[in-house]
């Protein structure tokens, strides 16, 4: 197999540190929290860790269904704990690899003979490649609820928060007896997410870890990464839809559609780096007319790509929870409940007046029906339970009066040495 400059980072050192620390050694971290800031040109959620020995920071991508933690180490990679994972280590099976490489033009990060590998994919531009599985040394800030934290853009890597064993969500619940738990809270520039459990405490001093509504996290039996091992299912978070309503009203979809059926395709899913949710052609259009149908007396005006329904933003009026338009709602299986998509979540603001409603047609036969994307997590607190295997929402945290934004930093003054 060929030598690549990437690598799967297996975290089995980790570094914890606060702003205010004092060394010791036998603390055991509350929660961590990684905090995010929304790159605008791309509209990806971009985290800043430190790694490595000596540390330095490095920016990350925030990949929600990623498999493992990938970095790009073909600039200038310079780490004295660096470790590739030796074939038949107990690092690759807990990876669950079953490939062995040799590098020639090693020995380098990225580069050395006998180290079992993954396929690192990058998610936004659809491109995967083959990165061989290490440890390094990573920090993270720990937290007891509240902090603070900045980054920008430039991101060498992505942070995956799937549901594999080499997620940052297992190796931190591994690493630190946490539950595999996780909270992510996407906001309009800033963001966060809480590996542990609560409090989710935001400002003005809500904790939002009571009152979320949970349904069960579905299994995709088929991988729904570009490449991986055969029987190896997906680490996407799958949520059971059972019908959509807008307005109060059933749009007719097939039904079929909404399943997962045995070779992966169908079901509904949430994705981070997909940027506004995508549709089956037939759901599409259902959704759509029914929005169109919903306030037909409202003039649409031009399309401005790529969506294909628009209005002036004048001519609805707003709420708290966004413009007054049609409310899509995803009506939730093994629960009587459903997931409410308003006005904030469902338009998009394309400029000079003009509002489009931000749903896109996914073709016919797509692998996945319906994708929830980040333009309608947008300000909604989600919590991932890996253990009990459900998801928890607050739905559009505006009605609570607050965002995504405005979670509440402090950190705690301790430290663990690898
Ligand atoms: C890797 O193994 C090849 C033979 O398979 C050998 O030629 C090369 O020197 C080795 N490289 C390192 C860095 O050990
Ligand atoms: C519903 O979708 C399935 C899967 O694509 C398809 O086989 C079936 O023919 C569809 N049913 C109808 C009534 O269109
Ligand atoms: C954040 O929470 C702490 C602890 O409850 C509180 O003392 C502080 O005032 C809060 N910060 C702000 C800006 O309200």
């Amino acid at each position: 197999m060929s030598c690549t400059k990437y690598f799967i980072l297996l975290s089995a050192f980790l570094l914890i540190y606060s702003q205010t620390s004092s060394a010791q050694t036998s603390f055991r971290p509350k929660a961590i929290v990684l905090p995010l800031t929304k790159d605008l040109p791309t509209n990806q959620y971009v985290t800043e860790i430190k790694q490595r020995t000596p540390l330095i920071p490095i920016k990350l991508t925030i990949d929600l269904g990623g498999e493992a933690l990938w970095v790009d180490c073909s600039q200038g990679y310079v780490s004295s704990s660096y470790k590739a994972s030796r074939c038949g280590s107990a690092q690759c099976s807990l990876a669950n690899t079953r490939a062995c490489s040799d590098c020639l033009s090693g020995p380098n990060p990225g580069c050395n003979n006998n180290s079992c590998t993954l396929y690192p994919e990058n998610t936004i531009s659809k491109l995967d490649t083959i990165g061989e599985i290490a440890q390094d040394v990573v920090a993270l800030q720990s937290t007891d609820g509240y902090n603070p934290g900045r980054l920008a853009s430039g991101a060498v890597g992505m942070v995956a928060l799937g549901k594999s064993n080499v997620g940052l969500p297992s190796l931190l619940a591994s690493a630190f007896s946490f539950k595999r738990k996780f909270a992510i809270c996407l906001g309009t520039s800033k963001g966060v997410v809480i590996f542990g459990d609560g409090p989710y405490n935001f400002l003005p001093n809500h904790d939002l870890s009571s009152g979320l509504t949970y349904v069960p996290l579905l299994t995709n039996p088929v991988s729904t990464a570009l490449n991986y091992f055969d029987g190896e299912p997906s680490y996407d978070y799958f949520i059971g839809v059972k019908s959509i309503r807008v307005n109060n009203a059933n749009v007719p979809v097939n039904s079929t559609l909404l399943k997962i059926n045995n070779v992966g395709f169908g079901g509904t899913k949430i994705s981070s780096s997909t940027r506004y949710m995508t549709l089956e052609s037939s759901i599409y259009k259902a959704v759509t007319n029914a929005f169109v149908k919903a306030r037909s007396n409202v003039r649409r005006v031009n399309v401005v790509a790529p969506f294909s329904l628009c209005y002036n933003a004048k001519d609805w009026s707003s709420t708290r929870l966004g413009l007054n338009v049609p409310l899509i709602e995803l009506v939730l299986e093994s629960s009587s409940v459903s997931w409410s998509i308003y006005g904030a979540n469902s338009m998009v603001d394309v400029g000079n007046g003009v509002v489009c409603l931000g749903l896109l047609e996914a073709g016919v036969n797509p692998r996945t029906s319906i994708v929830i994307g980040a333009h309608q997590i947008q300000d909604n607190l989600l919590q991932f339970d890996l253990a009990s295997s459900k998801v928890g929402f607050s739905s559009l945290l505006y009605g609570k009066q607050t965002t995504c934004g405005n979670f509440n930093f402090t950190s705690v003054a301790s430290k663990i040495m690898p």
